[in-house]
């Protein structure tokens, strides 16, 4: 006999006669009562067992954590909040649970740093399957926003020689050994005797790549994983991440605006139309987390009206230069509250002053643009028309409540020169990038793109706060169970 899923019971529209479930133990109540889990629905299914007829021996192995099988009639339920349960005629032990050993017993209420711990098991917890459903329904919703405008999938190389964002935090690849590992004349390692005969690292973006698609199919996007060596050990970054970069060929800043917004609130209601259990479970969590923190610490809305929120509003576009002038004028600064205060124009934002913004000034997401040159990275465009010594160029940064950047991107340098002339000012080598500069040489046009950090989206619709616990194994500083 087949098995049917637990949503699928649980939807069902008649009583059934005979059924079969098969899922995990979450709880066995009163020798009777068994919470049924198997993952296709944050909601467990009532299964009545005829304890007076069932060997003691049996009744002992049902404990939290165990595979069970249940053959049975869906009938509808007389307890509250369920409309079906299954009477057990049949129950089958797939896989014993000891329940002194297993680690994720709902009466503890284990912590989150416990779960992380356990990062193999606390998927069988509400709050984790309820993450990781919402965050493959994102997945899927971009993959579908993009496919339905027609936009191109590149697979972009995990592997790769250059270094994207020019901040240098990257992880080596290399097959050489490090002991006895050859050197060149002057004492450097030679790569030419490694497995590429040059340098390579993991990727920290597909954008340059991504950028030499574009130029031929117009619009691209990727979504991949991407690699970061940077020692911040925050709840916004991790080492390996998901990223989603869209660049599309005559896209100037304001259509790469547009359609970060579009893009970041088409996958935001997709979630909110397919994971409404899930999400609301999740408002529930949140809600709890709260009440431990102080009233001014509280965020203002619920998790479902946050998500709402962000729909029905446009994000406020902002330049830089405007940022600058409320930062400096701000409570926070005047009093030195901030950890770096703002003196001039040209300093670096920090999470602080980016939190200011969104959640104490502005109160909704912003998209903060035309940032000066020298912070941001070469392949941006100059601005046409700045102050010598006020060069900007035209990027743009996501800001989100409770999250700071979510977004990353810019109109690109299309000018041979101006390109060349900038890489030469920072020192980046052009034979290395000979082919990214092709795009230049041939067939040069104006392009636009934009990077979106996945879990820092999955991060805002379930109103989670710690990077590490939406995505199922975490790699940070130190870290790389699993
Ligand atoms: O701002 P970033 O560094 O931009 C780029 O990589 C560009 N090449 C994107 C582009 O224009 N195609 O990164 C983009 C986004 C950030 O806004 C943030 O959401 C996320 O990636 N991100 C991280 N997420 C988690 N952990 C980290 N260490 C992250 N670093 C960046
Ligand atoms: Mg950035």
């Amino acid at each position: 006999m087949k098995h049917t899923k637990v949503k699928d019971l649980l939807n069902s529209t008649t009583t059934l006669q005979e059924v079969n479930a098969k899922g995990w133990v979450r709880t066995f109540r009163n020798n009777q009562f068994i919470a049924l889990n198997d993952g296709s629905t944050i909601n467990n299914i009532q299964c009545v067992v005829d304890f007076e007829n069932t060997p003691d021996e049996t009744l002992k192995r049902i404990t939290t954590g165990a595979a069970v099988s249940v053959i049975g009639t869906l009938i509808e339920s007389k307890g509250a909040g369920q409309k079906y349960e299954i009477q057990v005629n049949k129950l089958e032990i797939l896989g014993d649970s000891d329940a002194e050993k297993f680690p994720i017993q709902p009466k503890n209420k284990p912590s989150l740093d416990f779960l992380r711990e356990n990062a193999h098991l606390r998927v069988r917890t509400n709050m984790f399957g309820a993450i990781m459903r919402v965050r493959s329904v994102l997945s899927f919703a971009v993959h579908n926003y993009f496919q339905q405008k027609g936009f191109v999938y590149v697979n972009t190389p995990i592997i790769t020689g250059s270094d994207a964002e020019g901040a240098g935090e990257m992880f080596k690849v290399t097959a050489l050994p490090f002991d006895n590992t050859p050197r060149t004349e002057d004492g450097k390692v030679n790569y030419k005797e490694d497995f590429f005969e040059k340098e390579t690292n993991l990727t920290v973006s597909g954008q340059l790549e991504g950028e030499t698609y574009a130029m031929a199919l117009g619009q691209i996007y990727t979504f991949g994983p991407t690699f970061r060596a940077e020692n911040s050990n925050t709840s916004r970054h991790l080492a390996e991440f998901w990223m989603i970069e869209p660049e599309v060929a005559f896209n100037n800043l304001d259509d790469n605006m547009d359609l970060a917004e579009d893009f970041i609130q088409y996958v935001i209601k997709y979630a909110l139309d397919n994971c409404q259990d899930d999400l609301k479970f999740l408002e529930g969590r949140l809600l709890e987390e709260e009440k431990s923190k102080p009233q001014a610490e509280r965020s203002e809305m619920a998790l479902l009206e946050k998500l709402n929120f962000v729909l029905e509003n446009n994000f406020k576009r902002v330049s830089y230069t405007e940022a600058i002038d409320i930062l400096r004028d701000s409570t926070p600064n005047k009093k030195k509250k901030f950890q770096y205060i703002i003196n001039e124009w040209g300093a670096d934002l920090q999470s602080e002053h980016e939190r200011y913004l969104v959640e104490k000034h502005f109160k909704c997401p912003v998209i903060l643009f035309d940032y000066p040159a020298n912070i941001k990275a070469f392949y941006m465009r100059l601005n046409d028309n700045t102050e010598p010594g006020r060069e900007t160029v035209r990027a743009m940064d996501i800001l989100f409540p409770g999250i700071g950047e979510i977004v990353g991107g810019s109109e690109r340098e299309e000018r041979y020169d101006v390109l060349i002339e900038k890489m030469k000012a920072l020192e980046i080598d052009e034979e290395e990038l000979s082919w990214y500069l092709d795009t230049r040489r041939f067939g040069s046009a104006t392009h636009a793109g934009f990077g979106l950090g996945f879990e820092r989206l999955v991060l805002f619709v379930t109103g989670m706060t710690n990077i590490r616990d939406v995505i199922p194994f975490p790699r940070t500083p130190g870290n790389a169970e699993f």
